[in-house]
């Protein structure tokens, strides 16, 4: 039999949230070279959530030194008002909340016109359930596993639950949309997470708050590998 049972690797996407913003190609060079498949970029206006942090410029700098796909994560009012910015400024991927936006069928086939992969993000308070009648749609949805505006949060353990009800309900659908978690996850968690249906971990603490990021990359790396048998 040829067939694999090997589930697919995870993908291992750090979030310069944490990363030293005055040093961030530096910064992110050392994620790649440990290992990092996307660079997850937190976009964050002080209304949707309490704190500000970057927008299009910085995203299209980072453009011009990454080497992996970029993975926006807009956690800002009306994000409709800014996606065609965000993918002519370099992203691959852009997830938007569903506690964010009135017409998430309109947002989720705006960014795939754009060329970008269209991601769904649900609060650790937003019930699976919503995602039903998107989940065809989508090229990914995000399961966020603490309150979304900080980096060094822990990891709210409903998630792990809600990350297996979020598979089924995916699979119900028929849909090959990948699972992605953000939020406090670490070394320790990365097994459960991942058995519990993840295939992108988003790490920022984990791997910018560490003395050698690089290392952090491949650690991380290393832990979901070992999980999914890779
Ligand atoms: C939180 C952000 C996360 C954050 C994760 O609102 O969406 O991407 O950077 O940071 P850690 O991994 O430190 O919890
Ligand atoms: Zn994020």
């Amino acid at each position: 039999m040829m067939a694999s049972a090997k589930a697919p690797l995870v993908q291992i996407a750090p979030s310069i949230l944490s990363a030293d913003f005055a040093a961030l190609g530096r910064d992110i060079a050392a994620a790649e070279r440990g290992g990092a498949d996307l660079i997850h970029v937190d976009v964050m206006d002080g209304h949707f959530v309490p704190n500000i942090t970057i927008g299009p410029a910085v995203v299209r700098a980072i453009k011009r030194i990454a080497t992996r796909p970029l993975d926006v994560h807009l956690m800002i009012e009306e994000p409709d008002r800014y996606m065609d910015d965000f993918v002519a400024a370099g992203a691959s991927m852009v997830s938007v909340h569903v506690e964010a936006v009135p017409h998430l069928h309109r947002s989720v086939a705006h960014i795939k016109k754009l060329g970008a992969k269209a991601g769904v993000v649900i609060n650790p308070a937003t019930p699976a359930a919503l995602l039903e009648d998107i989940a065809h749609d989508v090229d990914y949805v995000l399961v966020m596993s603490v309150n979304p505006g900080f980096g060094g949060q822990s990891f709210i353990p409903n998630t792990l639950p809600k990350l297996k009800r979020v598979r089924a309900l995916l699979t119900a659908a028929g849909s090959s949309a990948l699972i992605e978690v953000d939020g406090g996850v670490a070394l320790e968690n990365v097994a459960d997470i991942v058995a519990a249906g993840a295939n992108i971990l988003v790490a920022g603490q984990a791997i910018f708050g560490m003395s050698d990021p690089e290392a952090a990359t491949r650690a991380l790396r290393g832990a979901a590998n070992r999980t999914t048998g890779g």
